[in-house]
């Protein structure tokens, strides 16, 4: 508790010990919660990955397939209990982005959202609540969705919204006017992305191509040497997907993805609690880095057609 003291998790007087805004961060019960998220960190699949960081650096190629032979969803199919404190620990991420969210972006002009890649549906239940009227589609892996009901994040939504199982690889939700993916275009290389974002082209061009929207939700890398948990992130991606990365805001701009929208949720609850510490180093989920002191939520929207215009100009159909 000493050592926890002295990097900012407690305070210390004498022999009493309290918590701070980080230390409240990994009670259980705090519905600002990190606790999963620290045990994910601690699981075999993601300190091996770790151990392989000076492979990654010289390769490119991740940690996980490294260690195991196989890529990290794959082994989440094959690792029932690795896989359950992975999406425990998204909702946790994603809990503690959804005021941001909210605060952010106006869903109530669509009618029927899917979440692509929503795990256990923390943030579409979240979204659903905050906009009557508006219906959703929970789209993941089967053996994630089996989990979402116990999960509980949709409880009392059941008639308006509805699970669909598959693989964006093959398969997105069609009939819907939006599609929100979060934490999901960052798990994937380039052209891994660009096979997602594809098949969301095609069905907006077909469903509601002149409305219809993208909305990502990522971290963004600052174009300079400012600290930001994104760059933690960024090397997390690295050790741990197949070619994952942060992208910086001239990224998003700049590249084919800039007619898509993305959400900066630099407010998240867990910013603020470490911000609370002073903004300066402190300790997170094991992991040293300074806090970004930025503050607001930057947006970008576009409309689908401009997506489907790039995409039709990409020579990718
Ligand atoms: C980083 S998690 C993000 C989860 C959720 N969007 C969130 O932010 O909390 C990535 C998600 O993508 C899902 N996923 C991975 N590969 C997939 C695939 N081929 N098809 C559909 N979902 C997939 C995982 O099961 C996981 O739920």
């Amino acid at each position: 508790m000493r050592l926890l003291s002295s990097l900012g998790v407690f305070t210390q007087t004498g022999n009493h010990f309290g918590l701070t805004p980080v230390g409240e961060l990994l009670q259980s019960h705090s519905s600002r919660s990190m606790r999963d998220l620290a045990v994910m960190f601690n699981d075999p699949w993601s300190t091996a990955a770790w151990t392989e960081l000076p492979h990654s650096v010289r390769t490119g190629g991740d940690g996980v397939t490294k260690a195991f032979g196989k890529n990290t969803f794959e082994l989440f199919h094959d690792e029932p209990d690795q896989a359950a404190n992975f999406h425990a620990a998204m909702t946790n991420f994603s809990r503690s982005v959804v005021d941001a969210t909210l605060e952010a972006y106006d869903f109530s002009h669509f009618s029927h959202l899917a979440d692509v890649g929503g795990g256990h549906g923390v943030l579409l239940g979240s979204i659903l609540r905050h906009t009557p009227g508006l219906r959703g589609v929970l789209f993941d892996l089967p053996e994630v969705l089996a989990g979402a009901p116990a999960a509980g994040h949709l409880a009392s939504l059941e008639d308006r919204v509805e699970l669909q199982p598959g693989s964006f690889f093959e398969t997105v939700p069609t009939g819907v006017d939006a599609y929100i993916l979060k934490s999901i275009i960052h798990d994937w290389s380039d052209d891994h992305s660009r096979r997602i974002l594809r098949l969301l082209r095609d069905q907006l061009a077909a469903c509601d191509p002149e409305n219809g929207r993208v909305l990502l939700c990522e971290m963004v890398v600052p174009d300079n040497g400012a600290p930001a948990p994104a760059k933690f992130l960024d090397i997390e991606m690295l050790v741990c997907t197949i070619g994952g990365k942060e992208r910086t805001a001239s990224t998003f701009s700049a590249s084919r993805s800039a007619i898509l929208a993305y959400l900066f949720p630099s407010r998240a609850d867990w910013v603020r609690a470490l911000g609370k510490q002073g903004g300066d180093s402190r300790i997170w989920a094991g992991i040293h880095y300074q806090i970004d002191n930025e503050s607001g939520v930057a947006l970008g929207e576009s409309v689908a057609q401009k997506f489907i215009d790039w995409a039709s100009k990409d020579g990718s159909q």
